[in-house]
């Protein structure tokens, strides 16, 4: 029996896997996010802790046989959140999220002091890397970085309370921007840019390769017979693929989750750090994920519902399984500014050609064709970088509207496939990484593709009029820094 651990940035899901990886059971327990200031997304490690203990708590009223003889656990998170630890390994304070644009001016003075960045990463700095948030620490808040003795990604953190052990993945890594992702190791040169060393990094291990051992009052408290060993695990991105079978290159899969992603894996880094292109290493070792980034996917359609007020599912049933001709209205997703292409936390979105006329399912089609314009734009930087994309999975929650995929198919011109519920997610990936790290099993054998349900091919006239329409919807970003 395995665990999967996703760390999300609105929930913690916990899934219970059999041996024949069948999804047994699985619990949720929300998180919330604070925005002390606009522009600013911070959130407390405490809660983190607390959702993953519920959820486990949960699984042992109902499922306490098999919780006892779980054997691996795999952690999946979302990436970039700088955790600050002090001596004792305390946060020093709330952790800095992936979505939080206050280190503009840093990112500059980063590229400055080491202008490999970008050769070194693959990535460009921008606000929702980690070490620009160091930075701007290092300035607004000294006393701060100052006490800060180990820095860890949100789901690096949860392992540290689970086991003791401060260990990261080398793919949650790669976004941090410390590090070298051809050789996936620190790079010292990127720790030194940002006033700190290997000493305030976690011990690094591939995703699949077993990290360290749960704690073993926290195995008594579960009920568990032997302390199960967790693997190095995934930033959410890296862990879905691993869910999907996404692990060779040829491969694409689009994540409608909060943030959105088109992602390709790719057997050597082809990165565009110009155009803002994000370098990952894959969870599985000698693979990397070449992606386009968008902050803002599922969670515009959870703004708009609470604007209406009205549920998600009410909102999207009247539009049917398919849209007839585009929205007359356009939306610009950048709710939270925008990584790729534009590296601009400052934007924000936009609702343009409003009538009289207009009436809520415009506005809701316009809301899900924004994004599904927003990934068009990543689909060209990829393609910048020679990665072409022929077909394309889809995970993630925005995934179940039927509606939405038939709109990104015909906006990026490609098939686009569905998976049947359940037995997908960064959860279940993480629990795959769960039992590789134990059984050592070969990889292609655990990380199988699950059944595809439904492919959305692109309809013509839609193709055609989406093409029509997506250098006007890119004329509506003005950038404003
Ligand atoms: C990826 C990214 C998000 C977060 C939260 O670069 O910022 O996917 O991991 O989901």
């Amino acid at each position: 029996m395995y665990l999967g651990i996703d760390l999300g940035t609105s929930a913690v899901k916990t899934v219970l896997v059999d041996s024949a990886q069948r999804v047994i059971a699985s619990e949720s327990r929300p998180l919330t996010t604070a925005s002390p200031l606009s522009g600013y997304c911070e959130q407390d490690p405490a809660q983190w802790v607390d959702a993953t203990f519920a959820t486990l708590d949960a699984l042992k009223a109902t499922h306490a046989s098999a919780l006892a003889v779980v054997e691996g656990i795999g952690l999946s998170g979302q990436m970039h959140g700088a955790t600050l630890l002090d001596a004792s390994a305390r946060p020093l304070r709330p952790c800095i999220l992936w979505n939080d644009g206050r280190s503009v001016a840093e990112c500059r003075i980063l590229e400055q002091r080491w202008p490999a960045l970008r050769a070194t990463t693959g990535n460009k700095a921008m606000p929702g890397f980690t070490a620009p948030k160091l930075l701007w620490i290092a300035m607004h808040e000294p006393e701060v970085f100052a006490a800060t003795k180990l820095v860890l990604l949100p789901k690096a953190y949860l392992r540290l309370v689970l086991t003791g052990e401060a260990v990261e993945d080398v793919s949650d890594a790669s976004g941090s921007l410390w590090l070298d992702a051809a050789r996936r190791d620190w790079s010292d040169a990127a720790l030194a840019a940002t006033g700190l060393s290997r000493d305030h990094m976690p011990r690094l291990v591939e995703g699949c390769a077993p990290a360290a051992t749960l704690r073993s009052e926290l195995a008594q408290r579960w009920g568990m017979i032997r302390r199960p060993i967790f693997a190095g695990g995934a930033g959410d991105n890296p862990a879905g693929a691993v869910g999907i079978g996404a692990i060779r290159a040829g491969t694409a899969f689009i994540s409608l989750g909060t943030s959105g992603a088109l992602l390709a894996p790719t057997s050597r880094m082809a990165a565009n750090p110009d155009r803002g292109v994000h370098t990952f290493c894959h969870a599985i070792p000698a693979m990397w994920i070449q992606a386009g980034a968008i902050l803002s996917a599922a969670s515009c359609l959870a703004w708009i519902s609470r604007l209406f007020g009205i549920a998600e599912a009410e909102l999207l049933a009247p539009l049917g399984s398919r849209p007839q001709l585009p929205s007359p209205v356009s939306f610009l997703p950048y709710l939270a500014g925008e990584r790729t292409p534009h590296d601009d936390p400052v934007v924000r979105g936009m609702l343009d050609g409003l009538s009289h006329g207009t009436d809520r399912e415009a506005i809701v089609q316009a809301v899900l064709e924004g994004v599904a314009f927003a990934l068009a734009d990543c689909r060209d930087v990829l393609a910048d970088a020679g990665i072409g994309i022929a077909e394309a999975d889809a995970i993630g929650g925005g995934s179940r509207s039927r509606f939405w995929l038939a709109v990104l198919a015909s906006v990026l011109n490609v098939p686009i496939h569905r998976f049947a519920e359940g037995e997908t997610g960064a959860a279940f990936g993480a629990a795959r990484l769960g039992r590789l790290a134990v059984t050592g099993e070969a990889i292609d054998t655990v990380c199988t593709p699950p059944r595809r349900i439904e492919t959305f091919e692109p309809d013509r006239v839609l193709v055609d009029a989406y093409a029509d329409r997506l250098p006007a919807w890119r004329e509506l970003y003005r950038p404003r820094q």
